[in-house]
């Protein structure tokens, strides 16, 4: 009796496999697809510590700094989308700074604007 007659060949298999999605992996250079909104560029670079509840850096420290209504950069309503470009530019105490070749001007845009304050609409003339 010997059961394990094919685990060899499973191994090999198993090693074929990993060096066939190394070599795809590799083939897409690895590059994650970009964002498509604000919401999902926000999941992609911000989420990790600006994300609700504890074991996020960014949220925990703002509710010490800021108290907890203004905790949480996707409900917040008082940021001005400079003051973001301006604080993910050049990092803020436990906050990084994030390069353009980090993070892209085009996707710094559609983070501001998604977690910052929207522009009041104009007064229709009467
Ligand atoms: C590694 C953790 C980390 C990441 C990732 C991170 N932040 Fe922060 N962020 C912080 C911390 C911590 C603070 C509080 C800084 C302080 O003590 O002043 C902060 C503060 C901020 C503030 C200041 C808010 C205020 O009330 O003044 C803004 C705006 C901000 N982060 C935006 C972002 C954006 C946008 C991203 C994603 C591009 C991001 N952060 C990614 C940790 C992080």
């Amino acid at each position: 009796m010997n059961r394990n007659v094919s685990t060899p060949f499973k191994g090999a298999a198993l090693a074929v496999t990993a060096v066939l999605f190394g070599a795809a992996a590799l083939a897409q250079g690895f590059a994650p697809a970009e964002p498509s909104n604000g919401k999902a560029a926000f999941d992609r670079w911000c989420a990790e510590c600006h994300a609700a509840g504890i074991g996020h850096p960014g949220t925990q420290q703002l509710e010490r700094i800021r108290g907890d209504k203004l905790s949480l950069l996707e409900t917040r309503k008082d940021l001005e989308p400079a003051y973001i470009r301006y604080i993910v530019r050049h990092g803020q105490n436990a906050m990084p700074a994030y390069r353009p070749s980090e993070i892209s001007d085009a996707n710094l845009e559609l983070i501001a604007n998604y977690i910052g304050r929207k522009p009041v609409p104009a007064k229709k003339q009467r």
